[in-house]
């Protein structure tokens, strides 16, 4: 198992801090952003890891997370030039992948869940994770059935859909390389991950679960203001 972490992109919500520094690299309590998708690979024994960054600030990254060596680990770097989509990190990656199965981690999440059992036990298809959020038109969306099985994927769906979102979280076999390469750009110009988790999901082997604990995207100041507070709250730390 490979693993991605996805942290170029603009970060446009998060405008004027983005105007210095990238998402990616701001503090989350007591450390940078990217440390938290990291160790959720790191916990899962994921040892090779893609890190794809934009252009702007690449160098910080290599500054703070190095070879890997210091993790145990083997780090590889990529620079995604255009924010061209989610499914894209298939595409750059796909040298890095090989023959291997892949897990994708959105460089802006933060999850408390341990994805070790389903990504050390996973063997072929698709695997994301769901969870029920107050704001899911943000998100890729799934709808299940009554017995709990996803029967429609939308990308920030216009009308009401479900309140189950897709997280930043997702584990494919190495078909993803070639489905990421037939990938057309959605209306809003970008290769859209939701249009791979359909492919398979149309084949029946798209599995999705739910994840348990906190999920947060820290993608705007609300979330990234309760990321804050979460991973102050975990590392048991006076908050004054
Ligand atoms: P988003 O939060 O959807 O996009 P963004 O980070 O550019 O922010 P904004 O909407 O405020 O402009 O992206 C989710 C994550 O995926 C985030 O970590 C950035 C990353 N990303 C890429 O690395 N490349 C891309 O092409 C896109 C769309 C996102």
């Amino acid at each position: 198992m490979k693993g991605i972490i996805l942290a170029g992109g603009e970060a446009t919500r998060l405008r004027p801090l983005t105007r210095v520094t990238s998402k990616q690299l701001l503090p989350i309590y007591n450390k940078p952003m990217i440390m938290y998708p990291l160790e959720t690979l790191l916990k899962a024994e994921i040892r090779d890891i893609l890190i794809i960054v934009a252009p702007d600030h690449a160098g910080d990254f290599l500054h703070l997370l190095g070879s890997g060596r210091e993790f145990g680990a083997k780090f590889t770097y990529e620079v995604q030039d255009k924010p061209e989509g989610l499914s894209q990190a298939f595409i750059i990656g796909a040298d890095f992948i090989g023959h291997d199965s892949v897990t994708l981690i959105l460089g802006d999440n933060i999850f408390e869940d341990d994805f070790s059992q389903p990504i050390k036990s996973f063997k072929s298809g698709g695997q994301v994770f769901a969870k029920e959020v107050p704001d899911p038109e943000r998100f890729g969306v799934v709808k299940f059935n009554e017995q709990m099985k996803a029967v429609t994927i939308q990308e920030k769906p216009q009308t009401f859909l479900s309140s189950y979102a897709l997280t930043g979280l997702y584990i494919y076999d190495n078909r993803v390389v070639e489905v990421s390469k037939n990938v057309k750009p959605s209306a809003r110009g970008e290769l859209e991950i939701t249009d791979i988790h359909n492919w398979y999901l149309k084949r029946g082997e798209l599995k999705v679960d739910i994840v348990q604990g906190e999920w947060i995207d820290a993608g705007t100041f609300d979330s990234l203001l309760k990321a804050n507070l979460l991973a102050a709250k975990k590392s048991k730390a006076p908050l004054n």
